[in-house]
């Protein structure tokens, strides 16, 4: 029997969190060092329906049956079912595992359910289309994060760099010059839902002031898009710098990421921000292919728990 693997990458958003889930565009790309994998394999001697499943991060070893329906792992597999429009489940097992940091604001929730959405309709026969798997991984971030603008998702299952809007279709962006960014994790797990919801309070409580930091985040998230299709990289440190000072504004950075943004600076990096719902979670810097190990070191040095050097271009 074969088995049928499939796996999704991590992702950072560069211009425009927070505001992306009121309607102003970002900037998302994939981050392919780190990644969720799924492994799906028939279970000829399995009773009719029984989908034995191991998540070996989660230290999780279960049954689909024995999940509550709303788990986002067994979610993710009745929307596939129902997708699929499956009269029966086949006996299977699947195993999933990650090296994306948990609620660090890399999009591990979405990256494990598009592995998890491609390894079981291959197994099944029925492989779904980047569309579906979108769509599905959506309706559980759904579960996972209340509001998602749908970003983490779309980039995740695309894999490639992203302009994007909440509800319209997906731009890939034209990486004019591939640049080099370094990713600063906190170690700090801070689910992407509570930030979102607190944003979404101060909204209630003053939303002109904060719609009036929303547009100008989404201005820096539109000129970004410009430098980096004209391929002028070096424009971009600024525009973090920028939308840095908003989000900080919007009180979602902290201590330790704005630790991390000085290191950066100090280490010769011309912008850096946080990356994703903030409070904790991984930040952003630019870099060169010179001096990004110098700014990793730093970052290091100044707490990251972990540092990845990435390079943003269109695949
Ligand atoms: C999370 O990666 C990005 C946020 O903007 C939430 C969302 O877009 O759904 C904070």
């Amino acid at each position: 029997m074969p088995a049928y693997s499939a796996s999704a990458p991590g992702k950072i958003i560069l211009f425009g969190e927070h505001a992306v889930v009121y309607g102003q565009p970002a900037i998302a790309a994939p981050v392919l060092q780190v990644r969720a994998k799924a492994i799906a394999n028939a279970d000829p001697r399995g009773s009719p329906g029984t989908v034995r499943l191991r998540a070996i991060d989660l230290g999780l070893e279960t049954t689909l049956a024995d999940l509550p329906v709303d788990h986002p792992l067994a979610a993710v597999l009745w929307k596939a079912a129902a997708a699929m429009q499956l009269s029966h489940i086949p006996a299977c097992s699947i195993q999933v595992s990650s090296n994306i940091p948990i609620a660090g604001g890399m999009g591990s929730s979405a990256a494990v359910s598009v592995a998890i959405l491609r390894a079981f309709s291959a197994l099944v026969g029925q492989p779904l289309s980047d569309e579906q798997v979108s769509q599905l991984a959506y309706e559980v971030e759904v579960i996972h994060h209340g509001i998602p603008s749908g970003i983490d998702n779309s980039v995740i299952t695309y894999a490639k760099p992203v302009y994007f809007i909440k509800g319209k279709p997906i731009e890939t962006l034209q990486v004019k010059r591939p640049f080099t960014l370094v990713i600063g994790d906190t170690g700090i797990q801070s689910p992407t839902a509570n930030v979102v919801n607190d944003v979404r309070q101060a909204w209630e409580k003053a939303s002109d002031q904060v719609e009036d930091v929303f547009k100008h985040i989404g201005a820096i998230a539109a000129a970004a898009r410009e430098a980096i299709e004209q391929g002028s990289a070096e424009a971009l440190g600024p525009l973090m710098e920028e939308n840095q000072a908003l989000l900080r504004e919007l009180g979602v950075s902290s201590s330790e990421l704005e630790g991390l943004v000085e290191a950066a600076h100090s280490a010769g990096a011309p912008g850096a921000k946080l990356s994703g719902a903030g409070r904790g979670g991984n930040m952003i810097a630019l870099a060169t292919p010179e001096n990004a190990e110098e700014i990793a070191r730093a970052l290091r040095d100044a707490g990251a728990v972990r540092t990845i050097i990435t390079e943003i271009r269109t695949p």
